[in-house]
């Protein structure tokens, strides 16, 4: 699939800007807080239903402004579709100008991997974001699974209540087992997901490792489920009395994670830099291929001023190894790109002028 145009009003520094793209590769420069990221962004939220660096929609609406738009033209299955964004006091999306009644619904219709400079953050932060990462994938994958992380959320949050209830109120213990069973319930479909897709993309990682690696590391992810099928509903009763004292859940896939091996050994933690760094693009390039066998189409690669951090050397072959996706690049410098036909934009203060 790929974009053909981007129209954006109002949204984050632009006014009003249109922008159309190729479909292979495009390279949008400019200098630092120019408006690049914020065309990723507005890509983003129109594939995803929300930004990949705020969760506060107001934020993407200009400065003394009272609404923002966003329109993406694409082709998909040899379709011409599009997606429209209204942000105002509230966000309203659109399919093909039909009005949509919840925002999961055009989730997965434009398919992207994003690959940002704080991904390496997937291995050195905290399991909620190695979560996040998870999420992303499998939503646009998989509609259901938003909705089954929505329940678990709630239920997880009135669980949560409740246990405070019966530490400062006096509440009945007995009643927790409605919302157990009601965890253990939609926590297991979500553990299933999650395995499968953690062992998709373990079928993808390997071989794409080795070959950037010439033949050295082995990579591997392993998912850490703090609980099986079987234990579930008797661990979260096991540690009843510890969570009214802390008056939260402690077990559940609330508290999943997973981690990145190499030879054996935790990339996080014994990982030098440049193996974290390859270990992440490794990651992503294995998620793009787990996206293109679900949607048997290739998603849009958004590359977010990635290649600052790379030789011209890596530049080429990263790119001649995703030669059959839509590429968008962000970058700080001009890049010229080896036997390789691109277009070139350069954005100055929320213009955008291509070349
Ligand atoms: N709601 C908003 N209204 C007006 N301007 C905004 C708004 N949100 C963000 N901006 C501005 O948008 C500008 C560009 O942001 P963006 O992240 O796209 O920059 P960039 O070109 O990617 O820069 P860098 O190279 O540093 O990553 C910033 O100067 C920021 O202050
Ligand atoms: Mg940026």
């Amino acid at each position: 699939m790929y974009i053909k145009e981007i129209k954006l009003e109002n949204f984050r520094n632009y006014d009003l800007e249109k922008i159309n793209l190729n479909e292979k590769i495009n390279i949008i420069f400019g200098d630092n807080a120019q408006g690049k990221t914020n065309i990723l962004e507005a890509i983003f939220i129109s594939a995803l239903g929300k930004s990949f660096r705020t969760n506060k929609d107001n934020e993407l609406i200009k400065e003394n402004k009272e609404f923002s738009k966003v329109e993406i033209n694409f082709v998909k299955n040899n379709r011409n579709e599009k997606i429209n964004l209204e942000l105002s006091n509230k966000k309203l999306f659109y399919i093909n100008e039909i009005p949509i009644k919840k925002t999961s619904e055009i989730v997965g219709k434009i398919n992207v991997v994003l690959f940002s400079p704080e991904d390496i953050e997937i291995l050195r932060s905290e399991p909620i974001r190695r979560r996040k990462f998870l999420n992303i994938m499998i939503s646009q994958l998989r509609p259901i699974y938003i909705h089954l992380m929505s329940q678990y959320n709630k239920t997880l949050e009135q669980r949560n209540n409740y246990l405070k209830q019966i530490k400062y109120e006096n509440k009945s213990k007995k009643n927790l087992e409605i919302w157990d069973e009601q965890l253990v319930k939609l926590g297991l479909k979500i553990y299933e997901y999650r395995k499968e897709f953690i062992e998709k993309i373990n079928n993808k990682i390997k071989e794409i490792h080795l070959k950037t690696t010439e033949n050295k590391e082995n990579i591997e992810i392993k998912y850490k489920f703090n609980i099986n099928k079987e234990n579930y509903l008797k661990k979260l009763k096991e540690n009843i009395e510890l969570d009214i004292k802390k008056g939260h859940t402690s077990v559940g896939i609330h508290r999943d994670d997973f981690e990145i091996y190499i030879n054996n050994k935790n990339v996080g933690i014994y990982g030098s830099q440049g193996q974290q760094r390859s270990s992440i693009i490794s990651l992503k390039l294995a998620e793009a291929e787990v996206v293109y066998d679900e949607i048997e189409d290739y998603p849009v690669i958004l590359l977010d001023d990635f290649m600052s951090e790379l030789d011209k050397k890596r530049i080429n072959g990263f790119i001649n190894n995703i030669k059959n996706n839509q590429v968008i690049i962000t970058c700080t410098e001009k890049i010229s790109l080896d036997n390789m036909v691109y277009n070139l934009y350069k954005v100055d203060n929320a213009k955008i002028e291509k070349l």
